[in-house]
């Protein structure tokens, strides 16, 4: 699918925007600060419904106003459809598609895009919560339906963890607490299917993780991922970075087994310290953890293939064609080589965005559709708007 065009209403720095974007390569050039990467976000949030930035929605929304807006036009074969999404900054969203009040949550069963910005290297050199919501968020793109899984599991962990809480408090043991089984039950039937879910998801990356890796590195350094499980005995939150034992039994067998084995240090901690909150996604390069061990450049080739194996996944297995791939400020960070390579590797994308302060970063074959972009303002064609003089300070 493609964007073919844009609006927004106090989103970020614009107070009102319109992009009209192509097919193939579009480049968004401006220098720092300008409002390349608040677009960029704009379109990654009606797929992901949420920022890559901020965890939280206010920032979203231009300073002194109390709602943005962000309409899109997405194609797909003769297919039009529009989204509409209204985001507050005190009360929930509202959405539309093609003119009709839908849950804010169903936008991405329409919209699907991939963005991969410098913030990505957190997933891989960051805390297990990093990856943790990598995973989640491409599970929720990939199935819609786990978003609903996801949240009551939370909001099970939640109660069940205020219940630890309390009891604690109270001076309560293990065999005095029976309402705990009850969130137990809760628990395990939705952390099992939450981390099957991952689990699976790390072994169909498997392939094309390793494929855009070599394709972006130009050599096969062996990236591989699996998870890390507190099932299984391990506590990746507390620093254990291998996979624990190999019991042999269904996930829910082991959950039950796990929690009963930490109960009493759960009652004392207030704590619940087994289930996919507790989980890490091991990457590794040549055998060794990424995190700790691997250069820049090979941290930032696993976070740059963990992104375009998303977007192969999703392209696989999508009614409406590749999802929007956006490259947010990833080329000034390349040598000549990989910016090369990366370059063929997302030219078979349907519609590809990219950002860049300096248009010549970007490689020749992507350089197509390039709009200047100044103070919250989308100018219109870079050869219409050579960049003025940069300020001096002088
Ligand atoms: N809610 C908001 N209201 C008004 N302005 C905002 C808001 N949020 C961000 N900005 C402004 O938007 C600008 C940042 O835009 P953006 O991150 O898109 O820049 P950029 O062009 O990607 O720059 P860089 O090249 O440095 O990545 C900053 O000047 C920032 O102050
Ligand atoms: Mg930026």
């Amino acid at each position: 699918m493609i964007v073919e065009h844009l609006s927004l209403v106090d989103f970020r720095n614009y107070a009102e925007a319109e992009l009209a974007l192509q097919p193939g390569p579009n480049v968004l050039v401006g220098r720092n600060g300008q409002g390349k990467t608040n677009l960029a976000e704009a379109i990654a949030y009606l797929a992901t419904l949420g920022s890559h930035r901020v965890s939280s929605d206010a920032p979203l929304v231009r300073e002194g106003k109390d709602a943005a807006f962000v309409r899109a036009r997405l194609a797909h074969g003769a297919r039009r459809v529009t989204l509409e999404l209204q985001i507050n900054k005190q009360g929930s969203n509202r959405a539309r598609v093609s003119g009709s009040p839908v849950r804010t949550s169903e936008l991405p069963r329409y919209a699907q895009a991939v963005l991969f910005a410098p913030e990505d290297l957190q997933i891989v050199r960051g805390d297990p919560s990093q990856r943790r919501r990598f995973a989640d968020q491409l599970l929720i793109q990939r199935t819609p339906r786990m978003a609903g899984v996801i949240a009551d599991y939370e909001r099970t962990l939640r109660q069940r963890t205020a219940l630890l809480k309390s009891a604690r408090a109270r001076g309560l043991k293990g065999a005095q607490l029976s309402t705990l089984d009850v969130w137990d039950d809760k628990l395990v039937a939705l952390g099992s299917q939450l981390i099957d879910a991952r689990v699976r998801l790390a072994q169909d990356l498997a392939e094309p993780v390793a494929a855009a890796y070599a394709g972006v590195a130009g050599e096969d350094h062996r990236p591989e991922l699996s998870w890390v499980l507190s099932v299984r005995g391990a506590d990746p939150e507390e620093g254990d970075e291998l996979p624990a034992g190999a019991e042999e039994g269904s996930t829910e067998e082991l959950f039950r087994s796990a929690l009963a084995a930490r109960r009493a240090q759960e009652l004392d901690r207030g704590l619940t310290l087994v289930g996919p909150h507790r989980d890490d996604l091991l990457l590794t390069v040549r055998g060794l953890p990424v995190k700790g061990y691997a250069s820049h450049g090979e941290s930032w080739s696993v976070a740059l293939a963990l992104r375009l194996a998303s977007a192969e996944l999703l392209r696989a297995e999508s009614q409406g064609g590749d999802p929007i791939l956006i490259l947010d400020d990833v080329f000034a960070e390349l040598d000549a080589d990989r910016r090369r390579r990366l370059a063929d590797v997302v030219a078979d994308f349907e519609q590809v965005l990219v950002t860049a302060a300096v248009a010549a970063d970007v490689p020749e074959p992507l350089r197509a559709n390039a709009v200047r972009i100044e103070a919250g303002a989308v100018l219109g064609p870079l050869a219409d708007h050579p960049l003025s003089p940069e300020p001096s300070d002088g």
